[in-house]
């Protein structure tokens, strides 16, 4: 785990060169020290931040469209229970993420006016429609699982705040993928419908998760910097195979078939191999084309209208509080 670095960047005689703080910032990444707020950091290292940290919130906020619209249909108050926690969880982790942005000088009405016109990027894996009760079960297996193999790395960043932020995010998200497996536990012990529905929503959510760790590591021209400056602990594919290694046994468990005639387990790797996703729908879903991609931006744009009354009720208060003074 990388020490907190020195709060203020203590380089020595102080008025520093910009060649004495980037050789500083340099040596801080290089001794594994986190970078905060106030230290000084490279242009290109605080906007990979933002654009980073602003599509994870933007995944937490949008992410709750799937599994939000099954809260008033869970089939007992069990359930509706659990599922309006973890629905709640996510919107919590998402202003965790705008905290995070805020720290290296994003503006949070700014970030989600990109995100509604479309000019940042949220998960791919929330333009897939959550079709029967079972893709509550399987988001949570799946989709919240890859999110721990991505996050628990991130827990190591080398920017302070975001890692911190991670720490309790993945306390979070071990629940959500806990609660989605007991769910399907539950649903394949039950009728042969229920079996069918599980599997169902495991052939439509298995690929989509493995994107969600983004595209192969010689086309993403993100992931050497990033990994460079201790953004990312783990490239792309690393955090895929890892992702796969885990839910193969628990498919065996749960008694389901990823939909992969390639899977199989290669001793000599000590992994199992698995075949490409189809990058090409990924691309699409990227650029916008996927089931969901219109319908999520358009809820997300009307949630947003619906709540201005409370931004400016919330501002008025503060003004009034405050006096008027800033
Ligand atoms: N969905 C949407 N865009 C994606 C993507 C995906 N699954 N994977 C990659 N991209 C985008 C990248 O943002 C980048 O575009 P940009 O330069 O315009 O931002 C481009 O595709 C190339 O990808 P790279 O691999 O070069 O980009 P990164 O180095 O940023 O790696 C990432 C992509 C692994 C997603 C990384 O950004 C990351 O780890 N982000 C934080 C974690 C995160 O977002 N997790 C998923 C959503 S949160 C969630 O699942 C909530 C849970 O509660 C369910």
């Amino acid at each position: 785990m990388p020490a907190p670095s020195s709060h203020v960047a203590e380089v020595p005689g102080g008025g520093n060169s910009a060649g004495e703080e980037r050789a500083h910032f340099d040596a801080l990444i290089a001794r594994e020290q986190r970078i905060e707020p106030r230290d000084w950091m490279p242009d290109e290292y605080r906007n990979t931040l933002i654009r980073q940290v602003a599509q994870h919130a933007h995944s937490e906020i949008i992410g709750m469209q799937p599994e939000g619209m099954w809260i008033t249909r869970a089939p007992s108050l069990r359930r509706k229970a659990i599922l309006l926690a973890k629905v709640q969880d996510e919107a919590g982790h998402g202003m965790y993420l705008y905290s995070a942005a805020e720290t290296l000088g994003a503006d949070r009405a700014d970030l989600t006016a990109k995100l509604i016109a479309g000019r940042q990027k949220y998960s791919s894996i929330f333009n897939y429609p959550a079709l029967t009760y079972a893709d509550v079960g399987v988001i949570g297996w799946l989709v919240d699982g890859a999110a721990i193999c991505n996050q628990v790395p991130l827990c190591r960043s080398s920017y302070g705040p975001y890692a911190r932020a991670m720490v309790r995010v993945c306390k979070e998200e071990s629940f959500h993928q806990r609660q989605g497996y007991e769910l399907l536990l539950t649903m394949m012990a039950g009728t042969p419908g229920q079996r069918e529905m599980v599997q169902d929503a495991v052939d439509r959510w298995w690929w989509p998760s493995l994107m969600m760790f983004g595209p192969p590591d010689e086309s993403s021209p993100n992931t050497a910097q990033s990994m460079a400056w201790g953004v990312k602990r783990h490239t792309n594919d690393e955090l895929r195979q890892r992702f796969v290694d885990m839910s193969v046994p628990q498919a065996d468990r749960l008694g389901v078939t990823l939909p992969d005639p390639d899977l199989a387990w290669n001793e000599s790797r000590g992994s199992y191999d698995f075949s490409e996703p189809d990058w090409a729908e990924f691309a699409q879903v990227l650029a916008g084309n996927g089931p969901c991609n219109a319908a999520r931006l358009a809820r997300r744009r009307q949630a947003h209208e619906d709540g201005t009354w409370v931004r400016e009720a919330a501002l008025a208060h503060a003004a009034k509080r405050s006096g008027g003074r800033p």
